[in-house]
């Protein structure tokens, strides 16, 4: 049992394979937290709560326990207005205009084996039984507001998922003003953060910084997750590295705008926070009414950060990505976006697959300006009509062509957006986000469609289904190229104004789920600006998320690398691209584009028909190297070797197999270096006793020489060269 009641104690404690999280409830039903780290046998574990004696300035009841000081206890589940200075996780307005709140049990719990759905929101997910439940049922007695504490274990990979669900049990209308999906209270403050922050074409590089007295957060306020701010965070002892030292991962199941910060105390404890950012949030609930919060997925490694990415990852890919393309081997794609921009038509995309085919790929998406009268990123948008000056004789036709040609096809969608030079924004001038009166803000050129509207996403909904259905469509990149402001609408009441911007989120994924459901066989990609809602909300919906629009294979170590913390790279939208390389001008080696794309999904995004004879058999290769270690990228263990953001010399990885019969090592050399011949590697992760035969050098070496000696990678002429090595066991 992943669960377990200690009914004398009074504890909870939720096991995984190697960690524990325990909470205890108070003779008089406060919920305190107790433990969360390796993993301990016993549940007489109260003593740890460590709370100090009526300490003088610490607000503090006396229970039949002793005193209990508010302001230091390790709450479960903090509210705000009660004497706990600390940022809380829930707080209200009732009908006095009172904001404070608390959280009581109410003795009623639920153990359920499985993982039920949380409604309306992306979540984790059971297979057969790999995990449990607990539902701890909760009350504010002054104002009758049900909470259902949620915790979900995963035990085989030591995932632990918390969210909340409120209900208005009261008689009066409530506000929520915040409503955070877990706190986890840390005993310690000598802590690393490490956070992903970036921009357009840099996202997710690594930050890491010691934890200080005070609070520390990374946040998106934009309605999406943002190219800023990644809604992962890691908490790690100062001195963890990748394969030492104890490590937690937090990650929220959502694509809005988030909050996650690490508060530290004066008691010198930690206070980690995650959910829907309490920034301009609001939620009306009458009597009856509920409101379900994200998950949050959070995993405790002791035994480095790199374990602790391997168990996010293994949550991710099997309890997490859903449908047919689940874990299966994804078409070779080639989009024609860094080929043409908006400058094509159906000669130059038959051109293209036909280039494309002769050399192996397997299906051509067309991209961004195909529709309405967009010949650049100035209009069009919700003007979801073929423009036949551009695809002669219209989308079937083009369709049909290339699928003759033996390629699939998929197209690109922008469906949140609307361009105000379109004919949908002349008709419907009120259905994107506005505010009566006030300036319509454009970013790239165009406004967001109000998704929190359901005449409005079913609109969109039919066009996009009866493009899809119009044509043999077998993929879409659904992409979103902006933040979301002036956030209002004429629709709701004044009081409810302050929901859209969950109401939006809500509907994206409302969308999503009918276009899955009613297309169950569409590969779907989720693209925003590049990669700015990279995040587990948006892999409940597509297998796949376009990381970045930096194609360039340098630049995408470290884009690559900072994903990686969270998330599989089997995720990770990756292609092959022109050199120069259009966002950074770098010429880079084509075997090295491909090998940096290898970890990822794998297709191209250049004009095939310019390459040289040389790089159009080079596709070849690299698509029967994708073949041969896909595979193994889909299902395996990631090592990170290298860390880009610490060196400029190299970076490398590896995928090991979960039985540790094979291992796949890649390595490039970003700037050569004078007399250092033979780089060696150390290789990790694979079984000690066993020997492994490297298909490259024809040797065979002992686990323990290639992880504690190394892999020499032979000597490289020139910047930016790489290498693969290929090991199986003998
Ligand atoms: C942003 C995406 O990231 C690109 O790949 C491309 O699809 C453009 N939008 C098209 O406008």
């Amino acid at each position: 049992m992943s669960v377990t009641y200690d009914e004398k104690k009074q504890v909870f404690k939720l096991d995984t394979k190697n960690s524990s999280y325990a909470f205890h409830i108070t003779p008089d039903n406060r919920i305190l937290h107790l433990y969360y780290g390796g993993k301990i046998p016993e549940t007489d574990i109260t003593h740890m709560l460590r709370i100090p004696n009526d300490e003088p300035f610490i607000p503090s009841d006396h229970d039949a326990m002793g005193p209990l000081s508010y302001d230091c206890a390790p709450i479960e589940f903090p509210t705000s207005g009660v004497a706990d200075f600390r940022e809380p996780c829930f707080q209200l307005m009732d009908k006095n205009g009172m904001s404070a709140c608390e959280c009581v049990y109410t003795g009623k719990y639920e153990i359920i084996n499985g993982k039920p759905r949380l409604e309306g929101l992306p979540a984790t997910y059971s297979n057969d039984g790999d995990a449990q439940t607990l539902e701890l049922y909760c009350t504010d007695p002054a104002n009758g507001m049900e909470i259902v504490l949620q915790y979900g274990v995963f035990e085989y990979c030591d995932v632990i998922t918390r969210s909340v669900r409120v209900k208005n049990g009261g008689k009066d209308n409530i506000q929520l003003r915040r409503l955070l999906s877990c706190c986890v209270e840390l005993d310690r403050m000598d802590y690393d953060m490490i956070t992903l922050y970036g921009t357009w074409a840099r996202e997710r590089h690594v930050q890491r910084f010691p934890l200080r007295f005070g609070k520390q957060s990374v946040d998106s306020n934009r309605g999406s997750t943002s190219h800023a701010h990644n809604n992962f965070i890691a908490i790690c002892d100062h001195t963890a590295t990748e394969d030492f030292g104890e490590a937690y991962g937090f990650a929220l199941c959502y694509s809005g705008s988030f909050l996650a910060m690490a508060e530290v105390s004066q008691y010198e404890k930690t206070r980690v926070l995650m959910g829907i950012n309490p920034y301009d949030f609001a939620w009306e609930l009458q009597p009856g009414e509920s409101f379900q919060a994200p998950e949050v997925i959070f995993t405790y490694s002791g035994t480095g950060i790199g374990q602790m990415s391997r168990n996010l990852h293994d949550v991710m890919r099997n309890n997490l990505i859903r449908g047919k393309w689940k874990n299966i081997r994804r078409p070779i794609l080639i989009n024609n976006w860094e080929a043409t921009y908006f400058d094509f038509d159906s000669d130059k995309l038959i051109e293209i697959a036909k280039e494309a085919k002769k050399a192996g790929i397997e299906m051509l998406v067309m991209d961004d300006g195909w529709f309405g009268h967009r010949n650049d990123d100035k209009s069009s948008l919700g003007d979801w009509f073929v423009n036949e000056n551009k695809l002669k004789g219209g989308l079937k036709k083009l369709v049909d062509e290339v699928n003759k040609i033996g390629l699939k096809f998929g197209i690109w969608l922008e469906p949140e957006m609307i361009s105000p030079d379109s004919e949908l924004y002349k008709q419907h001038p009120d259905w994107c986000l506005h505010i009566p009166g006030r300036h319509r803000t454009l970013v790239r050129s165009q406004l967001v469609l109000d998704f929190s509207r359901k005449d409005v996403r079913d609109y969109i909904y039919g066009r996009i289904k009866e493009i899809l259905s119009s044509a043999n469509i077998e993929y879409v990149k659904w992409d979103m190229n902006r933040q979301l402001s002036e956030v209002g609408n004429e629709i709701l009441p004044p009081k409810r104004q302050r929901e859209i911007w969950h109401r939006y989120v809500l509907g994206v994924y409302e969308m999503q789920e009918r276009l899955i459901t009613d297309f169950p066989d569409l590969l779907l990609e989720n693209c925003a600006g590049g990669g700015s809602r990279f995040d587990a909300g948006m892999l409940y919906y597509s297998p796949q998320i376009w990381t970045s629009d930096d194609t360039d294979a340098i630049e995408r170590l470290k884009i690559q690398h900072g994903t990686s913390l969270c998330y599989p790279c089997s995720c990770f939208g990756s292609h092959v691209s022109a050199s120069p390389n259009h966002c950074v001008g770098r010429i880079t080696p084509f075997e090295t584009r491909g090998h940096v794309a290898l970890p990822g999904t794998f297709g191209y995004e250049l004009d095939v028909t310019k390459l040289s004879d040389e790089d159009k058999q080079a596709i070849k290769g690299q698509i029967a190297e994708f073949d041969k270690y896909n595979p193994l990228v889909r299902n395996g263990d990631y090592y990170r070797i290298g860390d880009p953001f610490a060196n400029d010399r190299y970076d490398a990885w590896e995928f090991v197999a979960k039985d540790k019969s094979e291992a796949l090592l890649e390595y490039v050399q970003v700037l050569k270096e004078p007399s250092v011949f033979l780089h060696r590697v150390r290789l990790k992760g694979l079984e000690k006793g066993s020997y492994y035969r490297c298909e490259q050098t024809g040797r065979v070496y002992s686990a323990e020489v290639l992880m504690s000696s190394g892999f020499d990678i032979p000597s490289l002429w020139g910047d930016f060269r790489s290498y693969i090595a290929y090991f199986v066991k003998v």
